[in-house]
């Protein structure tokens, strides 16, 4: 029951992203989602210029998989085992000045996704886990025995986006009166009953999404993370970010957009210190979606850092 497939995670919008940081003097360079170190690797053949290449990550076991494929940089690599909204106070105690690359990968990698104890996969009998952070106590499993049936409810419609919000949250509410949820495979029939049969997706599918991001608090350090990136980019320096659903990729959107719009200060217009390098989110190509499923719903945008201010 507690088996991995040890998958190895295919790095999604490889090409995309070089592009993007293609022309870009990269001195010091700060990744939020290390994972397997797959961007981190090809970014780093393709600009020898790094200094510092800093990589976070809150999943221990993703910072072992990553230093053994970045070992050839071992020079250059820093791994810290921390959540990237925590970013402020490591670049400080680290000395960083700033910073001229940002890259986030957001959400699980196959090789979590693909841990039956991760418990992130419906389709996987495991425990109700779906922490990325092992060392973090709030797991799913006390999300779906202690929450209240509103705020279930909550969790199903805002971060699931799941149509039957209202009636999932009754269900396991009742279920729990007889005995507590432990497994995925439970939840997943659970959820299951509710539906007769729902057209492309598993049934389960937005409840989990839901669930996953509450645990991980996953659109809350986003923007944290975010705002933290904007504020140590470099003259020229970008920052790109891959998300996977609408609810992230509406962070990112209206992050960007505001810091690359002018600030009114009553009469007096300042001009906004970025711009939008990408106006409309990269997708992949076909050609990626069929080799690699999960780059499906990948969306990658970038900002940048104007050389001086500019309108
Ligand atoms: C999609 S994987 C990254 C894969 C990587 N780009 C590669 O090609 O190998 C996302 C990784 O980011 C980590 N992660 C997700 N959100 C995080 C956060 N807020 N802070 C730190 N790490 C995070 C996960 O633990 C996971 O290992």
């Amino acid at each position: 029951m507690t088996q991995n497939d040890n998958k190895p995670h295919v790095s999604v919008m490889l090409d995309e992203t070089l592009e993007n940081f293609k022309d870009v003097p990269l001195n010091v360079f700060v990744e939020g989602t290390l994972g397997a170190g797959g961007h981190a690797k090809m970014i780093l053949e393709s600009h020898p210029e790094i200094q510092r290449y800093i990589g976070f990550d809150q999943d221990q076991e993703a910072i072992q998989i990553a230093r053994s494929v970045l070992a050839p940089w071992a020079d250059k690599v820093e791994y810290v085992n921390a959540n990237f909204s925590e970013m402020d106070e490591y670049l400080k105690k680290m000395g960083v000045k700033e910073v001229n690359g940002f890259f986030f990968d957001l959400g699980v990698s196959s090789m979590q996704f693909d841990n039956d104890y991760k418990g992130f996969s419906f389709s996987k009998e495991g425990p109700l886990d779906m922490r990325m952070n092992a060392q973090q106590s709030l797991t799913a499993k006390d999300i779906v025995n202690k929450c209240s049936e509103e705020e279930l409810g909550r969790i199903f419609r805002e971060f699931g986006e799941e149509p039957r919000w209202r009636q999932a949250a009754k269900l396991i509410v009742e279920y729990r009166k007889k005995r507590p949820l432990e497994t995925t495979k439970e939840l997943s029939e659970l959820i299951c009953s509710m539906y007769k049969g729902r057209g492309k997706i598993h049934p389960a599918t937005l409840i989990f999404q839901g669930l996953r991001i509450a645990v991980n608090r996953e659109l809350d350090v986003l923007s944290k993370g975010l705002h933290s990136a904007l504020s140590w980019l470099a003259p020229r320096g970008r920052i790109g970010v891959i998300s996977f659903h609408s609810l992230e990729d509406r962070i990112v959107k209206n992050v960007f957009r505001d810091a690359a719009s002018p600030v009114r200060d009553g009469k007096i217009k300042i001009p906004a210190k970025m711009r939008l390098v990408t106006k409309k989110p990269l997708v992949p190509t076909l050609k990626e979606t069929k080799q690699n499923p999960r780059a499906r719903s990948a969306k990658l945008r970038f900002i940048e850092k104007w050389e001086q201010n500019c309108e």
